[in-house]
């Protein structure tokens, strides 16, 4: 089976994740907090499918919904009452939130937020955070991961394959200085379109004031401001990280959690943006089209809404708890053997890296001692933890137990990894 995949995919995987040591797992089912193999060994995860899995796996009422939408009929090109409801429930949830327009994945939703704000300032630069990650879309992957300094504002590309012209288009900046930003933003104003960001980048939190200094630098100079909330959507609560943190962007994507582990995602902000891309303003030069067969699929949608009635209060104060939980525990693990360690990460996220620095943006990352993780990582691993090493999530179905056992875990592996 596994010389297969080889055979069949671009190197044996569907998706970028790479598991620590180089393992290769063929994934045959998942329940609550676990998966299985083909070969049956169990796991815990903390993948989830790379987050929209905030309920669990095969959650009772996500499978009860989506068996009953699949017997009505799987997709129309046209609107559906459930698709009604969750557009709905993400303008009541989301302060920017006027209205909303579906696709499939997350990377076209960040595609049709970047096109959106150029349509409607008639610029073409987008200004994007240094390691922000907005998906597989061409401009989402200029200075995704750089391997050499940037001069700033000068973007690379992190994948082959992209327009030389991006290079002009994108500029980017360090996550979390403002004084940066301010610095390019001026000398660009006219013909900066958008400022893009991971309002939490990855697993680094936001400088108190950083956000806040995006919104008036994008207010000052009519520059769209795009909180990619794909991440963060209905996972820092349900108002997301511009509840969180206070902050109200023009524009957010959404993804992960409002399709409930089916392909689904979103662009939400001020109606006199979103309603650039109404058909029947199509022939007008500032028209955006935005179209796909499978957008605004009612079964993700009644997924979507079905993990949504699970998030209420006391499941968010459950997430935040189990993610300081296992923060907490990861963080002293370490620090009984003298490995200084950052365990980031906000509610139910975290990432260990191996650093004695307060990391404040994408190089600070990169300067973490990521090959004595990926080993401590591969030895969690073989224990019946499923995580990459990299970013990793919690559900409601993550129990206590699983947490302290996770922990335990480590413990075990950075001891064999200090012998
Ligand atoms: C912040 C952020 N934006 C965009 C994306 C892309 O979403 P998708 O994988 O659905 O294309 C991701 C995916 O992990 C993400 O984390």
């Amino acid at each position: 089976m596994l010389a297969n995949a080889e055979q069949l995919l671009p190197g044996g995987g569907v998706t970028s994740l790479s598991l620590p040591g180089g393992v290769r797992k063929v994934i045959a089912r998942g329940k609550g907090s676990r998966i299985w193999d083909v070969a049956g060994d169990e796991y815990v995860d903390y993948l989830l499918g790379s987050g929209p899995l905030i309920a669990g796996h095969a959650h009772p009422a996500v499978v009860d919904a989506v068996q009953r939408q699949a017997a009505l009929g799987s997709t129309f090109y046209a609107v559906t009452e459930p698709i009604l409801r969750l557009a709905q429930r993400i303008v009541d949830s989301v302060p920017c939130a006027e209205m909303v327009q579906f696709c499939t994945s997350g990377s076209e939703a960040t595609a049709y937020a970047l096109r959106i704000a150029r349509a409607a300032t008639g610029r073409d630069a987008v200004l994007k955070f240094e390691g922000g990650f907005h998906g597989a879309n061409d401009y989402a992957q200029m200075s995704l991961f750089p391997s050499v300094a940037a001069t700033y504002p000068s973007s690379q590309p992190s994948s082959g394959g992209i327009p030389h012209a991006l290079v002009e288009d994108v500029l980017v900046v360090p996550f979390n200085d403002l004084g940066q930003v301010r610095a390019v933003v001026e000398e660009n104003r006219n013909r900066l379109s958008a400022i893009i960001v991971e309002p939490v980048q990855r697993v680094i939190e936001p400088v108190p004031g950083f956000l806040q200094g995006l919104r008036d630098l994008a207010t000052r100079y009519g520059i769209v401001l795009i909180f990619d909330e794909i991440v963060t959507g209905f996972r820092l609560g349900e108002a997301g990280a511009q509840g969180y943190y206070g902050v109200k962007p023009d524009l957010a994507t959404y993804g992960k959690i409002i399709g409930g582990g089916y392909p689904l995602a979103a662009v939400a902000g001020q109606s006199t943006l979103m309603e650039l891309a109404d058909p029947g303003r199509r022939g007008k030069g500032d028209y955006v089209y935005f179209s796909g067969t499978l957008n605004g699929n009612p079964i993700a949608a009644v997924a979507g809404l079905a993990t949504m009635e699970l998030l209420d209060d006391a499941a968010y104060k459950r997430l935040f708890a189990a993610g300081e939980r296992l923060r907490g525990g990861l963080q002293d693990a370490f620090a009984r053997h003298d490995i200084a360690v950052r365990v980031l990460g906000i509610g139910p996220m975290f990432q260990v890296l191996i650093t004695d620095e307060t990391v404040r943006d994408y190089w600070g990352m990169q300067r973490a001692d990521s090959v004595r993780l990926k080993k401590i990582a591969a030895a969690v691993f073989q224990q019946g933890f499923f995580l990459s090493g990299d970013k990793g999530y919690l559900s409601l179905a993550h129990t206590d137990d699983d947490l302290d056992r996770t922990i335990q875990a480590f413990a075990v592996a950075i001891r064999s990894q200090s012998d």
